[in-house]
């Protein structure tokens, strides 16, 4: 539809010392631009601010408050889900032109901004350059995406014809889209789902993660200067006790759009099935959950490549991300060499200060990390501690822990059934490839899984057997790129509601037959 072919976002290089003195350059313009200041709530069009404040810290170094964010009040959650109905009534009927110009000048001013949104996602949600970069990239390719997804639905889809009617199948926005979203991925996660939202022609309450708004703020802002009117996003930020049942059971919410833990994402989907005094629909539920996701190496692989690719995806971002490789299914013959290659690169890895740019940085608070300690203990009594399992040495204030692998875990091991959302990687043994197949899908989830083979056979049977929503041969399973490897698992990995791929903005929309006869 007029626009340039597609291109993925390239990634910045930053062992050319131009490229990182430019990103350390943005540290310093975010410390200047953003550090100590407080941020409003977005209601209607307006900045406003709530019922006093929090502090959002660096995980890096948590002795640092990096900016402050509003806590909103039911009130506040009352005026923004009106202002959200009253901006649906134009919102609905808005150009799709319109909406896909508003994301393709978005995609437009947030290249040139990219340094400066990685140095805010470091500082607030511990990632380093690379993974940052990672994950702004990906908001451009979203905004890319999804300005050609507005135009392909907007034109309805053919139907079988009659001879005496024309019939049309039409896509129409529904109403109100609460979009409830995680600290792991605090850009890319919220405008996906918010993305999907308003090309369909809906209108959001926008609550993202309180560990990580900042990088949820910058979106909303970059948008409205996009051009998109200021009342079809309200911000809220604040506690769950506001903002968490009360926006899910709210009868004037359409739909819930959430990404976060199995727990959180199953209460959302009971607690919407039931209708409330005036709500005039049923609410739809996209909830994209955990994963256990586990690789597959097969003794005729390319083993230092499925060794990279296993230590990738555990430990990058220390293993906190819903993608990440958490159970490494090895085949017996080949299993103490890739655990000895494995253990390699974990040991090499720096843990270190994120906004210093090291390999792997802190997880995302105490409590997170308590939590891994628990998994940990009990994990040095029913398998093998191969290496980490302490907080590495040196002057680190944060949640720092060291990429962590344990060997012969059983699969009813706790270990190997449970989501641990840290650099914990279990290693099991598997009589022969098949077997390891048996063991990757012997899991609640489904949402990513990586098979490494050289073997034609193996890998058609594989493609078809490994029960996951995203399965990669022969390379690590983080990393999806919007547009392309459309994102969502199978089984209590959630809905499967793929974001960025070809149905997605359906998720959003509601159709119409219209047949008329002359
Ligand atoms: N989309 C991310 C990945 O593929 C996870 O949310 O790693």
């Amino acid at each position: 539809a007029g626009f340039l072919p597609f291109e993925h976002a390239p990634y910045f290089d930053f062992t050319d010392p131009g490229v990182a003195q430019a990103q350390k350059d943005a540290f310093a313009l975010v410390r200047s631009r953003h550090v100590g200041r407080t941020f409003p709530l977005l209601i209607g069009g307006e900045a406003v601010n709530g019922a006093g404040t929090f502090a959002v810290s660096n995980p890096g170094d948590t002795r640092e408050q990096v900016w402050h964010f509003q806590n909103a009040t039911s009130e506040q959650l009352e005026q923004a889900v009106q202002a959200a109905q009253n901006a649906f009534q134009s919102w609905q009927v808005s150009d799709p032109l319109q909406r896909a110009t508003v994301f393709m000048r978005a995609a437009q001013l947030l290249r040139a901004r990219r340094m400066e949104f990685n140095a805010v996602m470091v500082l607030e949600n511990g990632k380093n350059w690379a993974e940052a970069d990672g994950e702004v990239a990906e908001c451009v390719d979203h905004f890319e995406v999804f300005a050609r997804e507005t135009l392909k639905w907007a034109q309805g889809k053919p139907v079988y014809p009659m001879p005496d009617e024309h019939v049309t199948t039409v896509y129409e926005p529904i109403g109100v889209v609460a979009v409830i979203s995680p600290w792991n991925f605090p850009a890319a996660i919220p405008l996906g789902m918010a993305l999907g939202a308003i090309a369909a022609g809906n209108t959001v309450v926008w609550k993202p993660a309180s560990e990580t708004p900042l990088s949820s703020y910058l979106m909303v802002e970059l948008l409205f200067q996009a051009g998109l009117p200021r009342d079809v996003i309200q911000f809220l930020t604040g506690g769950d006790d506001v903002l968490g049942d009360p926006l899910v059971d709210h009868a004037g919410i359409r739909m819930i759009a959430f990404t976060g833990s199995r727990e959180i994402g199953c209460r959302i989907y009971e607690r919407a099935a039931k209708v409330q005094p005036g709500q005039k629909w049923l609410k739809r539920v996209m909830a994209e959950m955990g994963g256990k996701d586990a690789t597959v190496v097969c003794a005729d692989s390319d083993l230092d490549a499925a060794a990279a690719g296993i230590a990738q995806a555990a430990f990058g971002y220390a293993g906190q991300k819903c993608s990440a490789c958490s159970r490494a299914i090895v085949e017996d013959s080949v299993y103490d060499v890739v655990l000895s290659k494995v253990k390699a690169h974990a040991e090499a890895m720096v843990v270190g200060l994120p906004e210093s740019n090291a390999a792997t940085g802190p997880v995302i608070h105490g409590g997170s990390l308590e939590r891994i300690l628990k998994f940990v203990e009990d994990g040095r009594k029913s398998a093998t501690l191969v290496t980490g399992g302490e907080k590495p040495e040196g002057e680190l204030h944060g949640a720092y822990f060291s990429p962590t692998i344990f060997g012969d875990v059983q699969p009813a091991d706790p270990l190997f059934q449970q989501e641990i959302f840290g650099p914990v990687l279990t290693f099991t043994r598997a009589r022969d490839w098949r077997h390891a197949l048996d063991l990757a899908n012997d899991s609640a989830y489904g949402l990513t899984g990586s098979f490494y083979s050289r073997d034609p056979q193996k890998i058609s049977e594989a493609r078809r057997l490994f029960h996951v929503g995203n399965l990669y041969i022969n390379r690590k399973c983080t990393g999806a790129l919007s547009g392309t490897h459309a994102f969502g698992g199978y089984g209590m990995s959630g809905t499967n509601a793929k974001v960025g791929g070809p149905d997605y903005l359906f998720w959003f929309l509601q159709t119409k037959t219209v047949a008329q006869r002359y």
